[in-house]
């Protein structure tokens, strides 16, 4: 018997706080990051088929590539299994936000569940965000991003706010000045959680705006806004967040961004 198509949620990911610890001989950076996911995001389905397939649809879709150069596809093969992958894209890329990783790891689990096994090759070797994309709820993450510890963390209202312009994450990493910064203090178990991150960073924000100086325009707008509590930007760029007491506050601020900035990719969302 065949099995069923599987049908998965690829969840925008957020890094609400970013820190740059170190490099390794191999060049890759030590992390320690506070990750959330969004319920907005890109929905993948995936179905049994004779030979592979990806198709790529969606207001996102320009550009994506829909053979094996995409991660999705990088994701399924190894499960020698072949399917039909599609992949309906709302997530801009090279966002920040993790939409590649997001959904190579919504194909992981649909192959899993289409066979029973899981992945035959180490995940994080699709991309350093997969691990987390995987778990797909908050967590700290840290190392090159497989050391990860999951967190209770009550829900967040934001606005994420993208200006069209695509950042390299190699080049933003070439671009930090200084690679040895101090980790992220302890999380607060009864504080608020706000308070705490206002004291933390994202280390590749400063590289990221001297590449594309549209995202300090970003960052003032989001802080312009009312009831605003923090303002950041997400991974490598360009895609900055603010965070808002209530999700009717985040959606009147979406409303003004979008309504002043018609270029650019705002959505209100709940991170958890
Ligand atoms: O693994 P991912 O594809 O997300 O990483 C893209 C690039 O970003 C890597 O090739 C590397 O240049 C850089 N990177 C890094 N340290 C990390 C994650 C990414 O230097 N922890």
């Amino acid at each position: 018997m065949t099995p069923p198509a599987t049908d998965g949620f690829a969840p925008a990911k957020v890094n609400l706080s970013l820190h740059v610890t170190g490099q390794r001989a191999d060049g890759y950076h030590l992390l320690d990051s506070l990750v959330m996911f969004a319920d907005v995001g890109d929905r993948v389905t995936v179905a049994p088929a004779p030979v592979m397939s990806l198709r790529v649809t969606g207001p996102r879709a320009a550009g994506v590539p829909e053979d094996a150069r995409n991660l999705c596809w990088k994701a399924a093969e190894p499960f020698g299994l072949p399917v039909a992958i599609t992949l309906d894209k709302h997530l801009p890329a090279a966002a920040g936000i993790g939409g590649g990783s997001s959904d190579a790891a919504a194909v992981l689990r649909a192959m899993e569940a289409l066979t029973g096994r899981p992945s035959p090759m180490p995940v994080a070797r699709l991309g350093a965000d997969v691990p987390v994309c995987l778990l797909g709820r908050a967590a700290r993450m840290r190392g090159i991003g497989a050391d990860i510890q999951p967190l209770e963390i009550a829900p967040l209202h934001a606005v994420l706010v993208n200006p069209g312009v695509a950042v390299s994450t190699p080049e933003v990493f070439r671009a930090l000045a200084r690679k040895d910064n101090p980790a992220m203090t302890d999380l607060p178990w009864n504080a608020d959680l706000t308070a705490w991150l206002a004291a933390q960073r994202n280390d590749l924000e400063p590289p990221a705006r001297a590449l594309q100086p549209v995202i300090g325009t970003v960052l003032e707008a989001l802080g312009a806004c009312a009831g605003v509590r923090l303002v950041r930007m997400s991974g490598s760029g360009a895609t900055c967040f603010g965070l808002f007491e209530s999700r009717a506050v985040a959606d009147s601020a979406a409303q003004d961004l979008r309504r002043g900035n018609p270029d650019w990719w705002v959505r209100a969302c709940t991170l958890s």
